[in-house]
């Protein structure tokens, strides 16, 4: 069995049944967002009152942060069915057109991973996102016919992870477009002492606390810490989960108070150690620690460079004074900042 990840954002199969039973179902549960929160309120009220189908939705915004949560709270809240498929499950234009001519007025289609659809997919969802038309051709050479089929008026919401990798096309498309952000700790709190109350678990309100705090800005990595803590609770035989309890279990999952485990030391040491504080290239630095490279810059790197542990140059990653710091060392003599030759070459 491949080795359990605890802080990991990204989510696993077994892991999306725990999830749906967690998923907030109005927006009054879905906690922090705000912004996101008003914005996609006032389309949903006025695609309401004119009984019409909302905008375009696009969410994006790294994993775990809700995207998939607040897609099935829309659908609720426009009072819509939900239909979900996700950018690679959609291999033909045909694939798609079938999806659209099955649903209904003011439905919702959920596309995850919506920047992985292909090119001859992506073009029958123009006129379908715009003009509520499927749009083909019939035939070829001379004989070839251009089709339209009217479609009804449905809300597609996008979700993405690499909104950088999105089509121009396709973004202005969206009518609504949100990006979710980290969540700070008093929401995270929010967040665990809700899924806590769902779980039926009773939890102190320092060790909710100290779970919030440890989830790198994540909700999904704060459901899953607060599961594992909570097991500890009830093999230790206790009523309520502890402030003890938490920080045993989660020091027992080898994830330190910032939410850090062994790879993100290992990370950091290598940069320290390894490299002596020099910049690094991505795939040497992968290699060394022998981890995926687009793991290290999807899931480790983020946060670090959040905490201002380490920063990205043109010449590689390179290990900050925070960073040093952290793992018990103190930078050496012009180590552990960005050097001017850096900077100056930041867009090259
Ligand atoms: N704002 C929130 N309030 C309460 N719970 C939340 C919130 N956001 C996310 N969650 C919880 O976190 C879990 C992960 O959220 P979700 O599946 O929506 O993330 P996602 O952005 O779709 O991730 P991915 O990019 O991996 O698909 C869900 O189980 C949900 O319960
Ligand atoms: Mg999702």
């Amino acid at each position: 069995m491949e080795e359990e990840r605890l802080v990991i954002s990204t989510r696993s199969e077994t892991e999306d049944l725990a999830e749906n039973i967690l998923r907030p179902k109005s927006m009054d549960g879905f906690i922090g967002q705000e912004k996101v929160k008003d914005n996609i309120a006032i389309s949903v009220a006025a695609a309401n009152m004119r009984k019409d189908a909302m905008d375009h939705v696009l969410l994006y915004g790294p994993a775990g942060l809700g995207k998939t949560t607040l897609a099935h709270i829309i659908a609720n809240e426009l009072g819509s069915s939900l239909k979900i498929t996700s950018g690679p499950a959609i291999e033909r234009a045909g694939d798609l057109a079938a999806i659209l001519t099955n649903l209904n007025e003011r439905d919702v289609l959920f596309i995850d991973e919506i920047h992985r659809l292909n090119h001859n997919v992506e073009e029958i969802l123009y006129p379908a996102m715009e003009d509520f038309t499927l749009d083909f051709i019939i035939g070829k050479g001379p004989s070839a016919k251009n089709v339209q089929l009217p479609l009804p008026k449905f809300t597609l919401i996008g979700a993405t992870t690499r909104a950088g990798m999105l089509s121009t096309p396709l973004r202005d498309r969206f009518g609504v477009i949100c990006r979710l952000e980290t969540y700070s700790v008093p929401e995270l709190k929010e967040i665990v002492v809700r899924a806590a109350e769902m779980l039926e678990t009773k939890i102190e309100d320092e060790a909710a606390t100290e779970v919030a705090k440890r989830s790198r800005g994540t909700p999904r990595i704060a459901n899953r810490l607060l599961r594992r803590v909570r097991d500890y609770a009830v093999v230790k035989g206790h009523k309520a989960v502890l402030l003890s309890d938490a920080k045993s279990a989660l020091s027992m999952m080898e994830i330190d108070e910032l939410g850090l485990d062994s790879i993100d030391v290992k990370l950091l040491r290598a940069l320290a150690e390894k490299f002596g504080g020099n910049p690094t290239g991505l795939d040497t630095l992968a290699a060394s620690i022998n981890e995926d490279a687009g793991t290290i810059e999807d899931v480790y790197e983020p946060y670090l460079l959040q905490l201002g542990f380490i920063a990205r140059t043109p010449r590689g990653r390179v290990i900050l004074k925070k960073g040093y710091e952290h793992i018990g060392l103190t930078a050496p003599a012009g180590k552990g900042q960005i050097s001017m030759f850096d900077d100056k070459n930041e867009n090259d």
